[in-house]
């Protein structure tokens, strides 16, 4: 790595360890290079991303057994599957003859056949077949299973740990478990998913989806009519999240039909929510928008994002009514995200003071995981 980008990792780091260190009152965003350095991100792939739990989607893109999907993740090629006895598994998608991928896209099947030499796996990953393959001494069918990483689920999301270390991820969201109970949101059908690219910083796409101050101003058509900004209410954040409710324009009318268990204060709200390093939810009484990101290069976000409703009704009006508002909304949210990450290669940038707790702290917390992971 040439000097000048050991320079910039270096700093950055120093800046991360610098806000570890200060009150929430002194908050200031990081630098430029927090969201554009190439050799930073190296970092964070290493530190962060292949080290801790990444969401790769949500089940309703595994219902029946059989069903899989594949997707690509800080370089590694996933092959997500339910196996024929129910078990969510996340495989390495990389055929153990010579690399060629086993599945493509998404589907259902009983097994999987690599179409370069026709080698065949179950869908626990173990090898079924190798044609041709018995006399070779090298051979050995027991050791030629496609791997399998550590995987978890939570309330319906599907994650991974690329590297094994990580701990369980279930205990460290016990106190946002508190928060969403009540919404049973793996109860919801999934009803919508799709992946889109937006030209900016993975992270800044996590911090603007998780902080409530710009949603009066740049969704003043969509969203500032439902959840007015002065109306934020930060959440007490726990270890491996941060969260705000977006409470609702008494005004607006009620978002039903609501589930039985939730209180006269859920039901006037939507918990906002991001579980590190990248998910992040908008849980409203009626619909959960989600998103799953992931990094494609420094200054370009690949997210997999969905809809899931209180029925199994993806053709119904409510459904294409929310789908639309969250694409009008996102719209908004993206044109902001690509003007910032041209701002962030002019001179005169700099992070500036953030918020108070309410509509930027959830900013503030998430560096402070980053400076948990990378600080030095
Ligand atoms: S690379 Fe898959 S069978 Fe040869
Ligand atoms: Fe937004």
């Amino acid at each position: 790595m040439p000097d000048e980008s050991n320079n910039e990792v270096a700093r950055l780091r120093a800046e991360l360890a610098s806000r570890a260190a200060m009150s929430r009152d002194e908050a200031f965003a990081m630098p430029a290079g927090y969201y554009t350095s190439a050799a930073f991100l190296d970092v964070e792939i290493d530190a962060v991303l292949r080290r801790d739990w990444m969401c790769v989607g949500h089940v309703g893109e595994l219902r029946e057994p059989g069903a899989y999907f594949t997707t690509e993740l800080v370089g590694e090629q996933l092959l997500v599957v339910r196996d024929l006895g129910g078990t969510v598994r996340v495989l390495s998608n990389v055929c153990r003859h010579r690399g060629n991928r086993v599945a493509e896209g998404s589907g259902t099947a009983r097994k999987f056949i690599c179409p370069y030499h026709t080698w065949s796996y179950d869908t626990t990953g173990a090898l079924l077949a190798a044609p041709l393959m018995k006399r070779q001494k090298a051979f050995d069918p027991k050791n030629c299973g496609l791997p399998e990483f550590r995987s978890e689920l939570w309330r319906g999301w599907v994650f991974v740990n690329l590297d094994g270390t990580a701990l369980p991820l279930g205990p460290r969201l016990a106190g946002l478990d508190a928060v969403v109970k009540n919404y049973h949101p793996e109860d919801r059908y999934l009803v919508f998913v799709e992946e889109d690219f937006w030209a900016c910083n993975w992270k800044a796409l996590f911090e603007n989806f998780m902080e409530g101050y710009h949603l009066s101003a740049t969704h003043l058509e969509t969203l500032h009519k439902i959840t007015p900004t002065k109306l934020n209410k930060k959440m007490v954040s726990g270890e491996g999240w941060t969260g705000y409710h977006a409470y609702y324009d008494p005004d607006y009318p009620p978002r039903g039909p609501f589930h039985p268990d939730l209180t006269e204060d859920e039901r006037i709200n939507s918990p906002m929510f991001g579980v590190y390093p990248n998910l992040v939810v908008g849980m409203a009484t009626n619909f959960t928008l989600f998103m799953c990101v992931r990094p494609d290069g420094p200054e370009r976000v690949r997210i997999r994002w969905g809809v899931c409703g209180l029925e199994d009704a993806p053709e119904s009006q409510a459904v294409r009514d929310y789908v639309d508002l969250c694409r009008a909304f996102n719209a908004e949210d993206k044109e902001k995200l690509e003007v910032l990450q041209t701002a962030l290669k002019t001179k005169t940038y700099h992070g500036g003071p953030l918020a108070p707790d309410d509509y930027e702290g959830t900013i503030w917390d998430f560096i402070q995981y980053m400076a948990s992971k990378i600080a030095r």
